[in-house]
């Protein structure tokens, strides 16, 4: 039989049901604290359970959780990268340990009334411990009684074999990881599952989460229980094992292309100009439906979630009409996934025409946008001719005025021969950033550089975000008395001045370094709000508070980390901003210190 998204989901089903485990129904995409958009693991929403509460379903539970990571979204369009998928979990809160963890995996894959995979397709790495957690030789001894052979169990280190929430702080663990063998040939001797040659594909990750760190630099402790935690991502495992060049061969998306293949007369392969504008067509949509039919749902609009909603049904919009695909059809991609999906999500049953509702409605304002945007076009190009050049404050008027994509300027002025100021569209776009950076007032006090492009002008904007999070993890390490005492920004590097009474030691600066990069991973929405200086206080922002009383002063809020009054601009989420490494740490004047740190 074909192994389908839905087979799977179902054997995932009947599986841990026949092992005693309850399932967590409606699991939303929307958390449930707001420290970050979107639910980006299926651990997430068991965070309290996991520490030792008492959950309502018992100590087995399992979930298909459906997960939004909006980092990778310009990624969407290769052959693998998704903003939403499937996380199908297995948990024991503090019943069963490695032992029935480790033989139900096996069973799991390798029983023919299951997965079905040969044994000897599989291999497993395990934790090969460190000064205070033993080597696990308990799981690489386990998976030899299921027959695994010993070349086949590779002990690795903690940056391999271990699982936390983020930082060095929080519940944690050993893990063993399960790969699946592609059969591609492999790329050397000493080519094993650490090896991202493409022959080994992680499939399956057990975490024996056991252990807890309080706060940062506390010691490892044990947890009051013994707890499983898993993931397994559905597009992943449903396309190795039928042996796809994507995921986007799988079952799910089948219908989907067909559509749009139908509608836009082409067919659909990576490798023509087209296959990109298909994968993110189908990917946010698909998003976009399960945005729509959470049973916590979220709709269009300027902000926060809704705003991550928008943009994906605009770009969706904009991908149709590089298809020819009348964007109103989209509808079509919708209706395909509702009608997939509602087996299996109960409640699109109940909101299906609401989601295809709100799709109509979005490509509609959009499409009315662009209308307005094509007749100030024709406008603008009715006494030019060809070899004629739109200018870049033109083209970005069209942008900031319309929400014309620049693309779309292009594509229309290439039709009339007519050229477009692409690096004066960049200027524009810069300066447009500058003014509101200085109409925003004294409030911002950056010192950050001005951007000659649009790339540039993004640098910034991170470097800048970047500074906030540093400000954050420093309060965290060296205590509140910390506060900012200058910053400056260039496109290579941000340098932060801050009050503090020390030296910091190398220990003090990977801490902040690890912090930072943990809320970068965590990529936390950026959000700002305007408010009274007063109510600013009120909710605990940090930042300069010398303005009369009654003054309106943005706050920016990073997610639980960061928020701080401040003028802006800032990256939109925290995921944006790379990684993040402190160059040096030096004295800048008496009780003050500075940092230069970059972002690669
Ligand atoms: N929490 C583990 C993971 O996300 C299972 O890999």
């Amino acid at each position: 039989m074909q192994l389908t998204s839905k087979n799977l989901m179902r054997k995932w089903k009947e599986f841990w049901t026949s092992k005693d485990h309850k399932e967590i129904k409606g699991a939303s995409l929307i958390p449930t604290d707001n420290s970050v958009l979107f639910t980006t693991a299926g651990m997430q929403p068991l965070i309290p359970y996991l520490s030792g509460k008492p959950h309502p379903l018992g100590r087995r539970l399992f979930d298909i959780q459906p997960c939004l990571r909006t980092n990778d979204i310009d990624e969407v369009g290769d052959n693998r990268h998704h903003t939403m998928f499937f996380m199908m979990g297995n948990w024991s809160l503090g019943d069963y340990f490695k032992k029935e963890a480790i033989s139900w995996s096996w069973e799991f894959l390798t029983d023919p009334k299951w997965l079905n995979i040969s044994p000897d397709r599989l291999a497993v790495t395990v934790f090969e411990g460190d000064e205070t957690v033993p080597r696990d030789e308990t799981s690489a001894k386990l998976w030899q009684e299921c027959g695994l052979p010993k070349e086949r169990i590779f002990f690795f280190p903690k940056k391999d074999n271990w699982w936390e929430i983020g930082g060095g702080v929080g519940l944690c663990g050993p893990d063993t990881e399960i790969f699946y063998d592609t059969g591609k040939p492999s790329c050397g001797e000493h080519c094993d599952p650490s090896c991202d040659c493409g022959k080994w594909v992680e499939i399956w990750n057990n975490v024996f989460m056991e252990f807890n760190v309080e706060k940062l630099g506390a010691p490892i402790t044990k947890l009051p229980q013994q707890n499983v935690d898993t993931g397994m991502g559905l597009e992943r495992i449903e396309c190795v094992l039928n042996g796809y060049d994507s995921t986007f061969r799988n079952d799910c998306f089948k219908r989907p292309i067909e559509i749009l293949e139908t509608l836009s007369n082409k067919k659909f392969a990576f490798s023509n100009e087209f296959g990109k504008y298909f994968c993110i067509i189908c990917d946010h949509i698909r998003a976009s439906v399960f945005l729509l039919g959470d049973i916590q749902p979220t709709t269009p609009s300027n902000v926060g979630q809704g705003y991550i909603l928008r943009r994906l049904i605009r770009r969706a919009v904009n991908c149709a009409r590089k298809l020819d695909i009348n964007p109103k059809d989209l509808v079509k991609v919708a209706d395909a996934y509702v009608q997939y999906y509602k087996d299996d999500f109960e409640n699109f049953i109940k909101v299906e025409k609401f989601i295809l509702d709100e799709i109509v409605a979005e490509v509609e304002k959009f499409e009315h946008a662009i209308e307005g945007g094509i007749k100030e076009f024709n406008a603008i190009t009715e006494n030019m001719k060809a070899g004629d050049t739109i200018s870049g404050k033109t083209a970005f008027r069209l942008f900031d005025t319309f929400g014309f994509p620049l693309d779309l300027t292009i594509d229309l002025a290439n039709e009339r021969g007519i050229k477009v100021d692409k690096q004066g569209f960049d200027l524009a776009f810069a300066e447009h950033q500058q003014k509101s950076r200085d109409n925003s007032g004294a409030m911002f006090k950056g010192g950050v550089a001005e951007a000659k492009t649009e790339e540039e002008q993004k640098i910034l904007r991170r470097l800048h975000s970047a500074t906030h999070l540093m400000l954050a993890a420093l309060r965290k390490v060296v205590g509140n008395t910390v506060e900012q005492r200058g910053s400056n920004i260039t496109v290579e590097r941000l340098r932060y001045d801050f009050t503090c009474d020390h030296k910091l030691s190398a220990d003090e600066l990977k801490q902040v370094e690890d912090l930072v990069n943990d809320a970068i991973a965590k990529d936390m929405p950026i959000t700002c709000e305007e408010m009274t200086l007063e109510q600013a206080k009120k909710s605990g922002a940090i930042g300069i508070f010398e303005s009369k009383y009654g003054d309106k002063v943005k706050v920016y809020t990073m997610g639980d980390f960061s928020k701080e009054i401040c003028g802006g601009p800032h990256a939109e989420h925290t995921g944006e901003l790379g990684h993040f490494r402190i160059l040096k740490e030096e004295s800048s004047s008496s009780g003050v210190r500075r940092i230069k740190a970059v972002l690669e």
